[in-house]
Order: C-alpha cells, then structure tokens, then sequence
C-alpha cells in the first residue's frame, strides 16, 4: 500500500452468510477491536437482508456495511434484483460489482458488470469492482490481457471524476476460497498491470489516486506481507471475515 497517494481498505464480503441477529452478533464483537484503527477504511459486504442490521449494529463505529451486488435499472420487472436507488434510500455507500461468483454461477458478463457499475455510480454509490483470471489464464500466461481486458470493459464510459468512488478488487479466482494466496510478488505485479491500464485510460496521475485490492484467501497469516506491497492497497475478504479475530488481524496489518 502507499498511504501518501491512497486509501487503503480493508473490506469483508460475507457472501451468503450471517442472518440479521448474527450480523448484529459479529458487527458487536468485533466493533471495540477495530475502534481507533483508522489508517483504513473498514467494510462489511452484507447480503440484502442483513444489511439494515448491520448498519444499526455498526451505528457510531468505524465500520461501513455495504451490498454485494446490485441492478442496473431503476426498478422494473426483475424478479430477485435490487436497484441502486433502492439502497441508496436504506443507506448503503458501498457495493461489491463483478464478484467473480456472481460472473460464474449467475452469468454476470463485462458487459452487465459495467451497466451495474455506471448505475451505482450515478445513483452516488461507492463501487468495489472485481476482477481477475481464471486458473487457466494464469497458467497460458495470459493474466495481465485478461485483467486488462476486464478493466477496460468494465469502466468503459466512466469518467475520471467517477473513477474516484471506484475500488478496484484484483481476485484472481483460483486464489478464492481456495486457500491458494496469491504470492505477494504475484498480486503486487497484477495490481500494478492493472495499475498501467488504469494509466492509459485516465493518465498517470489519475491511476495513482485509485485503491487496488487484493482478494483471495487473505487471512490473518498472510495479510501483512500482501499489504507491504506497494500497488496493494488493502484486501476484499471472504472467510476470513466471517471471524472477528482474523478479520482484525488483518485490519492491523494495515495500520
Ligand atoms: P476468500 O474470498 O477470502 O474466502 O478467498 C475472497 C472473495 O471472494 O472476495
């Protein structure tokens, strides 16, 4: 990370887990051992239902809850989705777009993930923009074109000036819930690739300014050596933050 030209953040994506009493539960235990630590921004990605709880739980903290996903249109006739404006009204700033499971298993392309992330930021939304290889990219060594390709699709048509509410998360896939890091080295030289296309989009200067995460089983073990690399600018967690303990662990890692 290099805290002199950007944020770091450090942000839990629960994926489908945490009721609305457990939320509460966790977002409680882990509230006074996260106080004060504020060299990062802390999130928790909640489901739908469980993110009004949260913000309740998290109320006067330092903890921000965000969404895991949301539509590109207004409102309408799509069954199960939900709309920006619609989390917007309960208060949500921040939503994870392009998550590599949405991609997989409920066929979210480029295309839908820049439509999602046009209307997040027009609804004055906060975006964490996944991306990142499948395991067959990596070994074709094809990587760096495929991450490239993906930044380039999914920003298309936004601006500079909405590129500021954009986080980008480098989630190479194998890595995900695998219990396979990503080497430092590794996730140092795919943030900072992504780092050049953001470059040629936006010049140097803008490209700078953007937060690059890393994501993919980034646990308490691991985090600190992750985080020293200087194109990685904090972490989008899975499993580990499901656990107060390792989540916060990671959280100083940051510090
Ligand atoms: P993981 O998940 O930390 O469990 O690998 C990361 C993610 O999916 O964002």
């Amino acid at each position: 990370m290099n805290p002199a030209k950007r944020r770091t953040v450090i942000a839990g994506n629960w994926k489908m887990n945490f009721t609305p009493d457990e939320a509460t539960a966790f977002i409680n235990e882990i509230k006074p051992m996260v106080a004060g630590k504020d060299n990062c921004d802390i999130i928790f990605c909640a489901p739908y239902v469980t993110i009004s709880a949260a913000m309740k739980a998290a109320e006067g903290s330092n903890i921000k809850i965000g969404a895991e996903n949301v539509h590109f249109e207004e409102k309408g006739a799509y069954t199960g989705e939900v709309s920006a404006k619609m989390l917007k009204a309960i208060g949500v700033e921040y939503v994870i777009i392009g998550h590599s499971e949405r991609r997989q298993y409920f066929a979210e392309t480029d295309e839908t993930v820049n439509l999602r992330t046009k209307a997040a930021l027009a609804a004055g939304m906060k975006v964490i923009l996944c991306l990142g290889e499948v395991k067959e990219q990596r070994l074709s060594g094809i990587t760096n074109e495929v991450v490239g390709m993906q930044t380039k699709l999914d920003l298309a048509g936004v601006d500079a000036e909405a590129l500021k509410n954009v986080i980008i998360a480098y989630e190479p896939v194998w890595a995900i819930g695998t219990g396979l890091t990503a080497t430092p080295e590794q996730a140092e030289e795919t943030c900072g690739e992504i780092r050049k296309v953001l470059a040629a989009m936006y010049g140097a200067e803008v490209a700078e300014t953007v937060t690059i995460q890393y994501g993919g089983s980034m646990n308490d073990a691991n985090a600190a050596e992750l985080l020293a690399k200087p194109n990685v600018d904090g972490g989008l967690i899975g499993g580990a933050s499901l656990v107060a303990k390792k989540f916060t662990a990671i959280v100083d890692a940051a510090q």
